[in-house]
């Protein structure tokens, strides 16, 4: 059997890490400035996430949501507690797309209004729901065309007011940062409209910081840096390190009844063992604070450098334009100087390392960088 061909794979393949760098089988190593798509929040095979993930594997991997978890709770009220949020509740699941679905379910049963607002550009995932609210019709399928889903133009908030009049939408689905569309970043001001108009027409805000949320931003939530609170917020990707988990965070509004939400696998052992390992290791070596000091750093020195254009971000979110082609800056940066980036369309480049990226490790970045032209 072959594998699906759906992926562009670089002729590359990491078989261990150690923090922020990756090794192939003979050795090379490389710097590692994307952390698999935004994944890898405390570094590669940190020895506490080791610890507590073979420890839960060696007592129990997996039960049901049949059976009580203390795991989930203790999960429930250290997240509650970092991020802000300790009066929310939370729906464990398995990725930013089912994240996002549920979200999106919950907003349409509270409100029993069959539409959802989105943004151009956004990127919510590949599920039916999700890739409905994604602006690329190029992955949504006939089967995913819904008459349910808009689009509004990003901080553009006279659109948005027109749009919720008609009373027909159930929620607002916005991310913290665009991540996909190349870090476009959201304006505070237009968010902060967003917060309000969506509570005058009783529509549920939900802030999707899959990929701007966890600490990258060098806030907890990206949206923290304009003091509004959603109604609801999911997570993925950084929560638990690599071992796929999503979560929703559900503001008291919002009504639990038995069997509204539901997954096989979601908040099982092993993926909350992961997830309280990450919060152990943001504890233990401030990684929010981090990803804002070095985030800082990266972004004054890119900004010095005379070729790249619209260096942007905020924390260890980063992008920049080249006016070439950003395929062959990366394909450079990874066969000849060894740093592993990311892209974005014909000409940006995001930087979205794990967080507790070091001062040392960004300047050696900065150092290549600058020898490039
Ligand atoms: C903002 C955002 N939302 C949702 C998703 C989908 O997450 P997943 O691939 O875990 O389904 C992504 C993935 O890149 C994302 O960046």
């Amino acid at each position: 059997m072959n594998l699906f061909d759906v992926y562009s794979l670089y002729d590359i393949e990491p078989v261990s890490g150690s923090g922020s760098y990756v090794y192939t089988a003979d050795g090379t190593k490389y710097l590692d400035l994307y952390g698999g798509h935004a994944v890898i929040s405390i570094g590669h095979s940190h020895p506490a996430y080791l610890k507590r993930v073979g420890d839960q594997l060696s007592k129990l991997g997996f039960y049901s949501n049949s059976v009580k978890n203390s795991l989930q709770a203790e999960l429930a009220e250290r997240l509650g507690k970092i991020s802000g949020y300790e009066d929310y509740s939370l729906f464990l699941c398995n990725s930013g797309a089912e994240a996002n679905e549920n979200a999106m379910k919950l907003a349409s049963f509270h409100t029993g209004r069959k539409k959802i607002l989105a943004f151009d550009k956004a990127f919510h995932g590949r599920t039916s729901g999700a890739v409905a609210a994604t602006d690329n019709p190029s992955i949504v399928a006939p089967f995913n065309q819904t008459p349910n889903i808009e689009f509004a133009p990003l901080n553009d908030i006279d659109v948005v007011v027109q749009k919720l009049s008609t009373n027909e939408f159930a929620a607002v689905i916005i991310e913290g940062i665009q991540g996909v569309a190349g870090i476009r970043m959201i304006d505070d001001d237009f968010l902060r409209e967003l917060r309000r108009v969506t509570q005058e027409y009783g529509v549920a805000l939900i802030l999707d910081e899959i990929q701007s949320g966890y600490g990258r931003s060098g806030r907890f939530f990206a949206h923290i840096w304009t003091g509004i609170r959603p109604d609801i917020i999911t997570c993925a990707k950084g929560i638990a390190n690599g071992f796929p988990m999503g979560a929703v965070l559900i503001s008291p509004k919002f009504e639990a009844r038995k069997g509204l939400l539901g997954t096989t696998f979601g908040g099982n052992h092993l993926a909350c063992a992961a997830a309280l390992a990450v919060l152990d290791v943001f504890e233990q070596e401030n990684l929010v604070e981090n990803a804002m000091n070095v985030g800082s750093y990266l972004l004054d020195e890119l900004r010095r450098i005379p070729w790249l254009i619209d260096v942007r971000g905020r924390g260890l979110m980063i992008g920049f334009d080249v006016e070439g082609s950003a395929a062959d800056l990366r394909r450079e940066l990874l066969f000849e100087h060894r740093i592993f980036t990311g892209g974005a369309g014909a000409h940006t480049v995001r930087i979205l390392p794990a967080l507790n990226l070091s001062l040392d490790q960004a300047r050696e970045f900065i150092e290549k960088l600058n020898a490039l032209k």
